[in-house]
């Protein structure tokens, strides 16, 4: 049994931890880690994020809960001339769902160089329907891990909407089945500032214990 400390400074209390395998304020730990972790798209795009990172942070994503064992993530890391391709793939498929706006179609085009590795997140389909929503949550979970691992390694992360879900252009080019949906397209690099501070709302929970 390990005892850490849990909650901000000035209401500690001490909870008893079932795994002797995590380090003294391994609380501490993650929570700095994870109120240090902003969306940042200041990066030096000539430095490159290494395949073994991304692989890390992957397998990181994959220790998200998923319900039913369903494995529903998808993963496509995109660098160098990859991302004008992905670029292309994208704006093809704004272009499919009938987008006539010439300037976010040129934008997409160019959008994924800014950062030297984007990596595209996709949830798997399932015929069950809540399966299939299920999916989604977990593959979000999994996003969040990566994040964390990154902010962990000093990496700058920023997690983006795809220009469209499920465009078939982008599916085939990153491997994806058909009825993949896109969840995030991960823009990773290594920061060249600080964004703004973070903040949170004040937490309001409801209690109910009778
Ligand atoms: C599912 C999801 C999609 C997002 N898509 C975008 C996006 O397309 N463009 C963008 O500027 N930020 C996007 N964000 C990032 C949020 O804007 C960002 O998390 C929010 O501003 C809070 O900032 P923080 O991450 O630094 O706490 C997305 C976040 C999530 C969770």
């Amino acid at each position: 049994m390990t005892s850490v400390g849990v909650g901000r400074a000035r209401q500690w209390q001490t909870v008893e931890m079932s795994s002797d395998s995590l380090p003294a304020d391994a609380f501490g730990t993650l929570r700095a880690i994870v109120e240090d972790r902003r969306t940042n798209m200041l990066v030096d795009r000539d430095r490159e994020v290494s395949e073994d990172i991304v692989r890390d942070l992957c397998e990181l994503a994959m220790w998200a809960p998923n319900h039913k064992r369903t494995w529903p993530w998808r993963f496509a890391a995109f660098s160098g001339d990859g991302r004008v391709r992905l670029g292309e793939a994208c704006a093809q498929d704004l272009i499919a769902a009938g987008s006539d706006d010439e300037f976010k179609i040129q934008k997409v085009r160019s959008k994924y160089t800014r950062v030297p590795c984007v990596l595209v997140v996709g949830s798997a389909p399932d015929d069950h329907a809540t399966f299939h929503d299920e999916n989604r949550d977990a593959v979000s979970a999994g996003i969040q891990n990566a994040l964390l691992g990154a902010t962990s390694l000093g990496l700058a992360s920023f997690w983006s909407t795809a220009p469209v879900i499920d465009g078939a252009h982008t599916l085939e080019l990153c491997g994806f089945e058909s009825g993949t949906r896109l969840i995030g397209m991960i823009y990773l690099g290594w920061p060249t500032g600080d964004t703004l501070p973070g903040m949170r709302p004040d937490l309001e929970i409801n209690i109910i214990s009778s």
